[in-house]
């Protein structure tokens, strides 16, 4: 390191806020500071402007239908449709423009650009496929699917025909997918023959197929894409499973009239992790969350119809549905979308993308961040990536180390980053700065978007002093909310409002939404995301349900019984440590290591598989038989125990830390 750079890194190192530059300001889409007064003041009637995003076949009554919280509605009887929004009225001035530019992951593969026209072609044929094979409007279309472009087309040809989509992330295992396909009583499913990681060419439909055999109702019909051609996996199409690019050819030409969706039918279901062993299928509807992707896309991402935007997410997650997928395409812009990993086939891969698309904003997660940081600068040094504008991540804390890394090596020192909080169920961005007006500062979200009432409170619902750690709230609905979970609203309410709500009242001030996230606030109302308070890991941005891991492990011949926790990684956030302990006559060996990870694997996926597994003879409990994971989390992060004399089993404790040092 230079003098100089000497000099730089140490500056960096003791700044604790940065501005945006002025030409980011005199350029940004939102720059008046008093947006956030004027939202206060004219709530909810400050959504308007989201709306007015929109384009809308019937405008909407009111604004906010609060009168049996917490089940909101939005925009109450607006008719509107989303491929119509994300497609058809860009046509005539943006045509011709980029709509996806997608990037494969093998170098020598020529990549797929669609125009807004192309892509509305496509989304057309395939919604005339889809009706053809019989699906109908609120028909749950199930994707399991990796980044090929065929998921956004097949997203935006369900929501033409008002049938509402359910993504399976592609890195899930068969299992996942049949429970997903079951919980859903989804019918029909698209998917891919495979799809290219770090070079190998992966079989997928082995894995969808596998699935389809766990269904419990009859699937009517499944769509194939072909991504991997000649280095596919030899698979012949079952009966009712059909090519995709055949069933387009059959259907070229064909235009769909979109259908009129009233504002809060359904556009999709998401399953996420919670805190008990069924994900949870949440809900999503049309006109809200349409509007707040479109308006947090445009605020906080500072997208404008001419840039090219990156989000470098999974679609398979909330974050590629939100920003990759509907908020870019329905403000026009070009989104990219990139099949491969950012070290194939080298280090750079991002930077070489960024460089070659001159790409304006990119939108990453922290765990990237820091495997970019540990891989040095000397990457991104080899490309220019001057074109870069704003600087976004998500999904899990940033430490100032790697947002300042983030800022100074990937923006140059000119780009904005917006750290912004948000989940599954909200939609869309919720804590953040927005760029153009407020100061940032590493390792804080920032204060709550204009028009939303975020506080963080202790175990009663009081306001904490600043500094202090406590519960973050949303004491005020917002349009982009989750409107239930599938099938359930009794667990809705359980889940997310009944720890602060009165739930006998019907008084929205009453009603209080509980993301189930620790936080603490500064003297700014900057907010600072701690992490998950209930019992989900977040395993490099990916969410993981820590009693899911159990119940696949205790699922393996030999177990007994297990407690999953999550251990600070260096690389991956948090790292899933697994305490196991063997019914008598089984070995914690290799072997039966191996076995535990392969039932992870099988029945998740391989993003859950233990770092660790800690094979013993009793666990840690309460006098009251509670597994104290605040214990074995601590065990497994090597901290300070807390009290342990309150514990039934004491002496377990150093048994269990021995072993557990023996892993690292
Ligand atoms: C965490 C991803 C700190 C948080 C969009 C939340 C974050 C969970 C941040 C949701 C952030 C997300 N800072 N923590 N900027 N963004 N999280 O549903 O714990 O996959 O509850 O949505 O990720 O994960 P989900």
């Amino acid at each position: 390191m230079s003098e100089e750079e000497g000099q730089l890194e140490a500056r960096l190192e003791e700044q604790e806020e940065f501005e945006p530059s002025e030409e980011f300001v005199s350029q940004a889409n939102v720059t008046d500071e008093g947006i956030y007064e004027e939202f206060e003041e004219d709530w909810p009637g400050c959504w308007e402007g989201a709306a007015d995003l929109l384009d809308w076949y019937e405008g909407y009554d009111e604004v906010l239908d609060d009168s049996n919280p917490p089940f909101y509605k939005w925009f109450t009887d607006g008719k509107l449709n989303v491929s119509d929004n994300c497609l058809d009225r860009h046509l005539e001035e943006r045509g011709d423009e980029v709509a996806i530019e997608w990037v494969g992951e093998p170098t020598d593969e020529e990549n797929r650009t669609f125009t807004y026209e192309e892509l509305h072609r496509e989304v057309n044929e395939f919604a005339a496929a889809l009706r053809d094979l019989g699906v109908e409007e609120d028909d749950v279309v199930t994707m399991y699917m990796p980044m090929v472009p065929e998921l956004p087309v097949a997203m935006l040809a369900c929501a033409r025909i008002g049938a509402p989509h359910s993504v399976v992330f592609a890195g899930f295992s068969a299992e996942a997918l049949a429970t997903r396909m079951n919980a859903a009583d989804s019918e029909f499913l698209v998917t891919c023959d495979g799809y290219y990681r770090r070079g190998d060419a992966l079989d997928h439909l082995e894995k969808a197929n596998e699935g389809l055999d766990g269904v419990d109702h009859d699937v009517e019909a499944t769509v194939v894409v072909d991504r991997l051609g000649d280095d596919g996996h030899g698979h012949d199409l079952r009966d009712g499973q059909h090519d995709y690019a055949e069933l387009v050819a059959d259907h070229e030409g064909a235009e769909v009239e979109p259908v009129h969706r009233d504002a809060e039918d359904m556009l999709f279901l998401m399953y996420t992790s919670g805190t008990t062993g069924k994900p949870k299928g949440v809900k999503h509807t049309t006109a809200g969350y349409l509007a707040w992707a479109a308006w947090t896309s445009q605020a906080v991402l500072d997208i404008k119809p001419d840039d090219t935007y990156w989000c470098s997410a999974d679609i398979g997650w909330i974050t590629g549905h939100s920003y990759i997928v509907y908020g870019p395409l329905a403000l026009g812009t070009t989104s990219v979308m990139y099949e491969g990993t950012p070290d194939y086939p080298e280090r750079d891969r991002l930077w070489e993308i960024v460089e070659e698309y001159e790409v304006d904003q990119l939108y990453t997660a922290p765990t990237a961040i820091r495997a970019f940081m540990k891989w040095g600068k000397q990457f991104p040094e080899e490309h220019d990536l001057s074109s870069l504008r704003l600087l976004g991540t998500v999904g899990e804390p940033i430490n100032p180390r790697a947002w300042k890394w983030y800022y100074q090596h990937i923006g140059n020192e000119e780009c904005p980053v917006v750290d912004t909080w948000w989940q599954t169920e909200t939609g869309g961005m919720m804590v953040t700065t927005l760029p153009g007006i407020k100061k940032m500062k590493p390792g804080s979200a920032g204060p709550p978007l204009p028009g939303l009432d975020v506080r963080i409170v202790d175990t009663k619902g009081e306001e904490v002093e600043p500094g202090r750690a406590g519960y973050l709230t949303v004491n005020k609905p917002w349009p982009g909310m989750l409107r239930t979970l599938y099938q359930n609203d009794e667990r809705f309410v359980n889940e997310y409002w009944a720890e602060y709500s009165d739930t006998d009242s019907d008084d929205p001030e009453d009603w209080v939404y509980f993301p189930e996230d620790g936080a603490k606030i500064d003297e700014d109302g900057y907010i600072t995301v701690l992490g998950r308070v209930d019992d989900v890991i977040n395993v490099s941005g990916h969410r993981l349900g820590t009693m899911e891991i159990e119940s696949a492990i205790v699922g393996v011949e030999g177990v007994a019984e297990a407690a999953v926790v999550g251990g600070d990684h260096e690389m991956k956030g948090e790292a899933v440590y697994a305490y196991v302990i063997l019914e008598d006559g089984y070995e914690g060996d290799d072997d039966m290591r191996e076995r535990i990870v392969g039932g992870v694997e099988d029945s998740i996926g391989p993003i859950a598989r233990p770092e660790a597994v800690v094979f013993t003879p009793e666990l840690p409990k309460t006098r009251s038989g509670k597994i104290m994971r605040r214990l074995l989390e601590q065990i497994a992060n090597d901290e300070e125990l807390g009290d342990t004399t309150t514990l039934r089993n004491p002496e377990i404790v150093e048994d269990i830390q021995t072993k557990v040092e023996r892993e690292d």
